[in-house]
């Protein structure tokens, strides 16, 4: 029976990806009726004869899927690090590199000279890029600035990006990314300096809203990183972790014992790891790019993940120095050929488990009645299409907040 509905605007003659519980969950020939940014109703166009609608388009075929989630960036930054890659592929490892004063540190530099301005420019024709190809919902990390003046800036940058593009976009303050220079003798210091100074002003600011640290022999330790968490959660923020990319820590258990919206990279993640991000509902966060990049071999631990039902998003990792990615639809391939994602998986990856990601899944990161109404029309026959075709750019029309970009 068809039911009476106004609305602002219908989308139809497209079937419909909706990635209602993480699957395709195909709705042949669908519509799709918005009514101040938000959908209302969605189903097949059979029975949406009764809805009344200022605007009706009639996309002829293809398919529409969620807007894309890209829940891990780190788009704002100063300089590039393209002499860095150079120097890995004649041998140099990360770690090495990193302990010669360069990785992190050397984007800090360039990050601190910056203006805010400047940060805000250059990370636009990135974020312009990943926007091209699908993506409404963006997240941002702060991290390279390190001292609180910095660090403040990059979080600001993130902000006066977000009201410049048609995105979603949540900021991450990251300031226990690596340890600033000043504090190279005591570390502990800065996660001090984080704890009673920064986060404070940061939250009365609401310039972000999670805190992300960097667990690792070459950044800090879990005892470090649970003290920042603690302090995080008392301020009231959601917290996640950059967690056994280069070795196993334990990070992701400790992650998920705060209740991380996600732990992210986990190549090194153990069973431990595995088992309690599945008790406490935290997200493995998946970056093939850096994984990539870095010519890693240990590949995370994706059946665990698979039997312990822990959802697995992927994100394109967008940095300087392991993951100058411009395009997410690369990584969905990259997923699917070094991670043996399947393409359903890889899609829900960058849809409802990327949204999760963030703190967003009752939003966002699905076609379903009550969420925002940002999705992407694309004239391919089948979704498996978005992830096989390598690089380039696949036509499609992106609706925001249900308006056509
Ligand atoms: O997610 N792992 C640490 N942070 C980034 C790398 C940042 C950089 O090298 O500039 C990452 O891979
Ligand atoms: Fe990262």
């Amino acid at each position: 029976m068809a039911i009476e509905i106004r609305c602002d605007s219908v989308w139809a003659g497209a079937d419909l990806v909706t990635m209602r519980d993480g699957h395709y969950n195909l709705i042949e020939d669908g519509a799709i009726a918005v009514r101040q940014g938000k959908i209302v109703w969605i189903g097949p166009r059979a029975e949406s004869i009764a809805i009344q609608a200022d605007e009706y388009t009639d996309f002829g075929g293809g398919i529409i899927t969620p807007g894309l989630v890209d829940c891990h960036t780190h788009l704002v930054f100063g300089g590039d690090r393209s002499h860095e890659f150079e120097q890995r592929l004649k041998g140099v490892s990360y770690a090495e590199i990193a302990a010669q004063g360069g990785g992190i540190i050397s984007t800090v530099r360039a990050t601190r000279a910056a203006s805010l301005d400047q940060l805000v420019s250059s990370a636009r024709w990135r974020a312009d890029r990943l926007l091209a190809e699908g993506v409404t919902t963006l997240e941002i990390k702060s991290g390279y600035g390190l001292d609180e003046d910095s660090e403040i800036k990059m979080l600001q940058a993130i902000r006066l990006l977000a009201q410049q593009i048609p995105a979603d976009v949540r900021a991450t303050c990251l300031a226990a990314h690596a340890i600033p220079p000043e504090f190279k003798h005591h570390p502990d210091g800065w996660i001090d300096t984080i704890c009673t100074t920064l986060l404070p002003k940061v939250k009365a600011e609401n310039l972000a809203d999670a805190v992300d640290a960097f667990c690792e022999h070459l950044a800090f330790s879990p005892a470090q990183v649970e003290r920042l968490f603690t302090c995080a959660q008392a301020l009231g923020f959601p917290v996640k972790l950059h967690a056994e990319q280069l070795s196993s820590l334990g990070g992701g258990a400790l992650a998920a014992r705060f209740n991380a919206l996600s732990a992210d990279h986990l190549e090194y993640a153990a069973e431990s790891d595995v088992q309690a991000m599945a008790e406490h509902g935290t997200v493995a966060v998946l970056l093939p790019g850096a994984f990539y990049l870095l010519r890693e071999t240990q590949l995370p631990p994706i059946d665990l993940f698979r039997r312990y039902n822990v959802p697995m998003a992927l994100a394109s990792d967008a940095n300087p120095g392991t993951s100058p990615a411009l395009s997410l639809r690369l990584i969905l391939n990259m997923a699917c050929t070094l991670f043996r994602f399947t393409p359903e998986e890889a899609l829900a990856g960058v849809t409802l488990y990327g949204a999760k990601a963030l703190g967003l899944a009752q939003s966002h990161g699905s076609l379903e009645t009550g969420k925002v109404a940002n999705f992407v029309h694309w004239p391919l026959a089948r979704p498996a299409e978005l992830v096989y075709w390598l690089g380039g750019q696949l036509p499609c029309d992106v609706i925001y907040r249900g308006e056509k970009q």
